[in-house]
């Protein structure tokens, strides 16, 4: 199981075990991290499951949507390192992977 680590709005660093095949904004909400939001439940139209990627990690991650692009434009807290993470398949490839909640907007 790819294990990925958490940093919440506080600060806490958390490294969690996630399921293949959820996405990444499933896999922190399923460690009991409820301040992602993630209310359209992952079909890329609220943008409340914004987290900031570690850049060390970004080389990584799938390439973004137009969709996904022009959500994350809505947010006051967009940084290059910006990803929805309901967009970001869990993978083996991601094992490691370190990504904190951006501040809700
Ligand atoms: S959960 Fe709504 S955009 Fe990701």
């Amino acid at each position: 199981m790819p294990a990925l680590t958490i940093v919440d709005r506080e600060g806490r660093e958390s490294t969690v075990e996630a399921t293949a095949g959820l996405s990444v904004m499933e896999a922190i909400r399923a460690a009991g991290f409820d301040e992602l939001l993630a209310l359209c439940g992952g079909c890329c139209s609220c943008a409340t499951c914004h987290v900031h990627v570690d850049p060390a990690h970004l080389d990584r991650l799938p390439p973004m949507s137009a969709d996904e692009d022009d959500l994350l434009e809505s947010s006051e807290h967009r940084r290059p390192t910006s990803r929805l993470s309901c967009q970001l398949p869990v993978t083996d490839a991601l094992d490691g992977l370190r990504v904190a909640i951006a501040p809700e907007d």
